[in-house]
Order: C-alpha cells, then sequence, then structure tokens
C-alpha cells in the first residue's frame, strides 16, 4: 500500500465516523467498562457496529443469533435494530466476558429484548436444532476464527429463506490472500462455502479497520 492510502483509509474511516456516530453514553460505556475489565479490543469498530444495525434494520430482523459477544458491544448495535418484541440471543464461551456483556446490554435498557448464553457454541448452536427453535432472521458469526466453516453450517440450518448470515473478520488483514496457518485458512473456507453456496447470495467488503478487515454478508435463497 502506498503512504498516501496508508494515510488516507483511516481518515476516511473517521470522516464517516464523525458523521455518523454521535456520542453515545451506553456504547461509550461499554467500551470503558470492557477495557477496565481486562477485556481483549477486538470489538467491530463504530462503522460496523452501524452497518450491522442497519443491515437488520433492512431485513426487520426480529429474532437475531450472535455467535461471539465478548462485552456486547456489537449486540448492542443489533439488538437496536429490534422491534420492542424481538429478541436477540447471543452465545459466549468466556463467563467473565459474558457477565460484563449482560451488564452494558442492561445499561443500554436492552436487558429485555438480549439473552446473552455461556457455553462453547458448537454445543449451543446443536441443541438449538435440537430444541427446533424458530428459525433467525439474522445471525450474526464472530467468535474463534478457525469455527467459522461449522459455524456457517450451523447457521444455515437455523436459517429461512431471506435470513442473513453475516460474519466480521473475513480479510484478516489481508492475510486470506495467502493463509499461513488454520485460522486464516478457515477464513478462506468460509468465504468460499459463502461464494459457491447455491442457496446464497453473498459478498465480501472490505472494511477500514487498524489496517484492513472485511465482512461477509449473506442472503439465504431456498429453504
Ligand atoms: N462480537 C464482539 C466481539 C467478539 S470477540 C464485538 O464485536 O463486540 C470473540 C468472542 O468469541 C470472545 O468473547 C470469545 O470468548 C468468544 N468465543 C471464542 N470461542 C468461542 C466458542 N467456541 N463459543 C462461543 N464463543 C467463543
Ligand atoms: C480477534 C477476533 C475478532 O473478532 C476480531 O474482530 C479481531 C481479532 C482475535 O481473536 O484476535
Ligand atoms: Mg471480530
Amino acid at each position: 500500500m502506498s503512504d498516501d492510502l496508508r494515510d488516507l483509509l483511516p481518515r476516511i474511516d473517521s470522516y464517516i465516523e464523525e458523521l455518523f456516530s454521535p456520542p453515545d453514553p451506553a456504547l461509550e460505556g461499554a467500551l470503558r467498562r470492557s477495557r477496565e475489565e481486562g477485556l481483549p479490543g477486538i470489538t467491530v469498530s463504530p462503522n460496523e457496529g452501524k452497518l450491522l444495525q442497519l443491515l437488520a434494520e433492512i431485513a426487520g430482523a426480529r429474532r437475531i443469533l450472535e455467535i461471539g459477544t465478548l462485552g456486547g458491544y456489537s449486540t448492542i448495535y443489533l439488538a437496536r435494530a429490534l422491534p420492542e418484541d424481538g429478541s436477540l440471543l447471543s452465545l459466549e464461551l468466556d463467563e467473565r466476558h459474558a457477565e460484563v456483556a449482560r451488564e452494558n446490554i442492561a445499561e443500554a435498557g436492552l436487558e429485555d429484548r438480549v439473552e446473552v448464553r455461556i457455553g462453547d457454541a458448537r454445543e449451543l448452536l446443536a441443541a438449538l436444532v435440537e430444541e427446533g427453535v424458530e428459525p433467525f432472521d439474522l445471525t450474526f458469526i464472530d467468535a474463534d476464527k478457525g469455527g467459522y466453516p461449522e459455524y456457517l453450517e450451523w447457521a444455515l440450518r437455523l436459517s429461512r429463506t431471506g435470513s442473513l448470515v453475516l460474519a466480521d473478520n473475513a480479510i484478516r488483514g489481508g492475510n486470506v490472500l495467502e493463509p499461513a496457518d488454520e485460522s486464516v485458512r478457515a477464513t478462506r473456507e468460509f468465504n468460499e462455502s459463502l461464494a459457491r453456496n447455491p442457496r446464497l447470495s453473498a459478498l465480501v467488503l472490505p472494511l477500514i479497520r487498524e489496517g484492513i478487515d472485511g465482512i461477509a454478508i449473506a442472503r439465504v435463497l431456498v429453504d
């Protein structure tokens, strides 16, 4: 990347963020509490959060599934798209992350719509299928990157025609171009599954981050 572009991309991202992300005590509080509690700083960016919210709004999502809660930062964006009687279920392996998330979600006034469930997403997803829950209108995948191919299969089993499946970290700083480890290979496999699945209409969008990453967006075409 030229030095010009390296400098310009974060400035463009900040320009968009300043325009579309006015001061927001709930989101800022969630970031502060997450930092104070020692959670890793690996949330979606404000612009990506806003994109998640917008996609959920456009989809008219009433039932949202999130895989990988951390401190509930992306959860707050997604839950804000829900109607009053909508619901979001977020799956999180780490008990402490889930605790911080519950507090952040309550401070954002969204506790009536959001459930954070603790456990390995693989087991929790299998249990949801087993229970025969109603399909989700939107699933956001953002947990361990090696699990993405499996999470996609579960997400599709929990979807209906028209459901959206979104995934963070689809570009991995550009490493998907030449994967050097299993985790990035899984991301590449995930993207390829989206591209070749005839049940899906999909795309990966690059996003400016610290460096660059991307979001995968897929719509389920047929049951
Ligand atoms: N979506 C969050 C960031 C998630 S970071 C946001 O943008 O705000 C990834 C999270 O996935 C971490 O909290 C991690 O503990 C969780 N995770 C990792 N492996 C998991 C698994 N097997 N099942 C459920 N959650 C998992
Ligand atoms: C990591 C995970 C994420 O979801 C992310 O957006 C960035 C980094 C990580 O595990 O390092
Ligand atoms: Mg992520």
